[in-house]
């Protein structure tokens, strides 16, 4: 094919191919062990699958209602309540999206017009930043304070300004592992008290926090839920983020604006998924089960790397693990994740690809959702490295 004639200006001139994308082929190019892009090389349960099968095999495979059919809209409504103590309506306050990332950009194309102002945290994950530019809007970063990652509410405070829309958080935190105290959301939520900031809230890990502690949800806190979007990945939660399914909540004034958009994107969600998932979501443990399985798979990666020269940050959430390589290189972690894949056969997500100028700190960010055996292959390499 010709290429198009004319000059094209880009909306998105920074964006190229995604660092996901060209680990993972890196990694299959090499015959790596693939611990970089953020999904399970286990497959999801046996049950899950089946009623994917039962619904596709009733016959349910036209469209279903736009914002998502009622029995999941409960199920998803019921946990909110049950986990979080908060109140949703299904019929105008949940919607389900294919995707997380979709409900993100959703909710940014629904509020954010040219020129306003966005707060993010930076590492951010990658979708943040072209979501806001590509609606006109303005990334405003906030610095994540190394290494405990930890917010310095004071700096968010000077980032507003009457040109905030809108502020994107993300707990538990990719590529961080970070996750936010019930006082980080009060100082959060004093600080939008007067403001008309609306806060996108990315919650996909919502299940996977460690060593006890509890997901801080913004739906916890009032004066939080009551201007926010909550958003979760079914990928993530149940293992299959090849299915692309997640869901926003959202005050009803919020989701009228946000359904308008959804209505004339994707429209809808994929049918029998949505059916399978309402029925699975009633055995509440097969989420409540995450913290425990997925902190064992974090122990265990820990522990096939004790004497290893690569030093590991806290992981209190998420199912990443982030390694300091500051005592055994002093490479740019791009070029060290490269060359560890080529040369090692072992590949990673290099943390400042989250920056938009590299740090100096020297991060590797490892994906612990994998068989014991995948982990214990991995962290065998790295502990020879
Ligand atoms: C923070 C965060 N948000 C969203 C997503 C994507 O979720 P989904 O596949 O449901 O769009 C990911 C996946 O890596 C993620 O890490």
């Amino acid at each position: 094919m010709r290429p198009y004639p004319r000059p094209i200006t880009s909306k998105l001139p920074n964006v190229g191919t995604t660092i996901f994308t060209i680990m993972s082929k890196l990694a299959a190019d090499h015959n790596a062990i693939n611990l970089s892009q953020g999904f399970p090389d286990f497959d999801c349960t046996p049950e899950l699958r089946a009623l994917f099968c039962k619904y596709i095999n009733s016959g349910l495979n036209q469209y279903p209602p736009s914002a998502g059919i009622m029995g999941l809209r409960e199920a998803i409504a019921e946990k909110m309540q049950s986990l979080y103590g908060a109140t949703y309506d299904p019929e105008h306050e949940v919607t389900v999206t294919p995707g997380a990332t979709y409900a993100i950009f959703t909710a940014v194309s629904a509020f954010v017009r040219p020129g306003d102002e966005v707060i993010l945290f930076e590492p951010a994950y990658d979708s943040y930043g072209p979501a806001v530019e590509v609606n006109g809007g303005k990334p405003v970063y906030v610095q994540m304070q190394y290494p405990d990652y930890s917010i310095d509410w004071e700096a968010v405070r000077n980032a507003i300004t009457p040109r905030t829309r809108m502020m994107i958080l993300n707990t538990p935190n990719n590529p961080t592992a970070s996750v936010f105290s019930a006082e980080d959301l009060r100082v959060l939520e004093g600080l939008l008290r007067d403001t008309g900031i609306i806060v996108a809230s990315d919650e996909v890990y919502e299940h996977l926090v460690f060593d006890g502690h509890q997901h801080q949800s913004v739906a916890r806190f009032p004066g939080l839920a009551e201007r926010s979007f909550v958003v979760s990945s079914f990928g993530k939660t149940y293992a299959v983020t090849g299915w692309k399914m997640g869901y926003a909540i959202a005050p009803k004034n919020l989701m009228l604006e946000f359904r308008k958009v959804h209505q004339f994107n994707a429209f809808v969600s994929n049918s029998p998924v949505q059916y399978a998932f309402a029925d699975y979501m009633k055995n509440k443990d097969a989420y409540l089960s995450l913290a425990a399985f997925y902190q064992k798979k974090r122990d265990f990666f820990l522990d096939g790397l004790k004497g290893s020269r690569f030093k590991p940050l806290p992981s209190r959430g998420t199912f990443f693990q982030n390694l300091d390589y500051s005592a055994i290189s002093d490479e740019a972690d791009t070029d060290l994740a490269i060359r560890l894949t080529k040369e090692h056969g072992i590949a990673s997500i290099p943390v400042s690809v989250f920056y938009r100028k590299p740090p100096v700190h020297k991060v590797l960010r490892f994906c612990f959702a994998k068989s014991e055996e995948t982990l214990a292959r991995g962290a065998a390499i790295l502990s020879k490295i």
